[in-house]
């Protein structure tokens, strides 16, 4: 059980040009072990750069990013990322993908196949381990990109907009999906979106932010993600609970992208 502390990070990108960006302000959250975290905000406030730091992809300009008795210096197998659609090995088997990070520690494909078979398992991909990527639809692919992440069996997920580039129906079945395995697996996960219904229904927390410089505005802790792990999803949206936060963040949404416009337009 490793929590997540995140101290006082800042980011400022310097621009090859002169100036600077500055992408992230002071933010500050400690998170519990196995829970889920939806990043929520507008594009451009800093969502991709949060979740590069806390994978260590990124070093942020000041503060510190700690898992458990870790500080976070660089990428780890125990913080693994899943991506938008389109960020897996094309010329590998659906197999060789998922076996890829035990491979890379050392391990023998054949070696690793029974975890893969599991694995295809809990994603929903019983006997596509010898298909190619290429082969599978968008929703598939995403599948095969959890199951690839979950095989390096990492302490915490980062997900940066999985799901964005599926169509409604195949969204809302992935969804599911990432609550299922959530719940089965007890990892923590943070879930970039910017769709508030998405990270309504996902997050049992939810950071709203804010733009320029980027920073976490509103704080909700949500009982949608754990009810909708025995409850349908789709009626729990439709309750008049559901839409009054998903109204409210909504408005709050509107206004923050109401005042950029008037900036930029000053
Ligand atoms: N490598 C970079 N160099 C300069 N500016 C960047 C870089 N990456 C992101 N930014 C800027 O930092 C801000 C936050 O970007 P990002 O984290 O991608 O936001 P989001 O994912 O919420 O859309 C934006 O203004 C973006 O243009
Ligand atoms: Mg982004």
């Amino acid at each position: 059980m490793k929590p997540l502390q995140v101290q006082n990070i800042d980011m400022v990108y310097e621009l090859p040009k002169g100036g600077s960006v500055h992408a992230l302000s002071d933010v500050s959250f400690d998170l519990d072990s196995g829970r889920l975290l939806t990043l929520l905000g507008p594009s451009g406030c800093g969502k991709t750069t949060l979740l590069n730091i806390l994978a260590g992809f990124l070093a942020p300009t000041s503060g510190e990013v700690w898992l458990g008795e870790e500080q976070v210096l660089g990428p780890s197998k125990d913080r693994g990322m899943v991506f938008q659609q389109g960020a897996l090995f094309e010329w590998q088997s659906v197999a060789k993908n998922i076996s890829f990070g035990p491979r890379m520690g050392g391990r023998k494909h054949k070696d690793v196949l029974p975890e893969v078979d599991r694995l295809l398992d809990t994603v929903g991909l019983q006997g596509f381990g010898d298909k190619q990527v290429y082969e599978l639809s968008g929703g598939m692919q995403q599948r095969v990109a959890l199951a690839r992440c979950l095989a390096n069996d990492p302490d915490m997920m980062l997900m940066d907009e999985p799901l964005g580039a599926l169509d409604a129906l195949t969204r809302e079945k992935m969804q599911s999906l990432i609550l299922n395995l959530w719940d089965e697996t007890g990892k923590t996960i943070v879930l970039v979106t910017h769709s508030v219904e998405e990270a309504l229904i996902l997050g049992d927390m939810v950071f709203v932010m804010a733009p320029r410089p980027g920073r976490i505005e509103k704080i909700y802790e949500l009982p949608f993600a754990k009810r909708a792990l025995t409850e349908d999803p789709r009626t729990l949206k439709a309750t008049t609970e559901f839409q009054e936060v998903k109204e409210e963040i909504l408005g709050f949404i509107w206004e923050m992208e109401e005042e950029i416009m008037g900036r930029q337009g000053e």
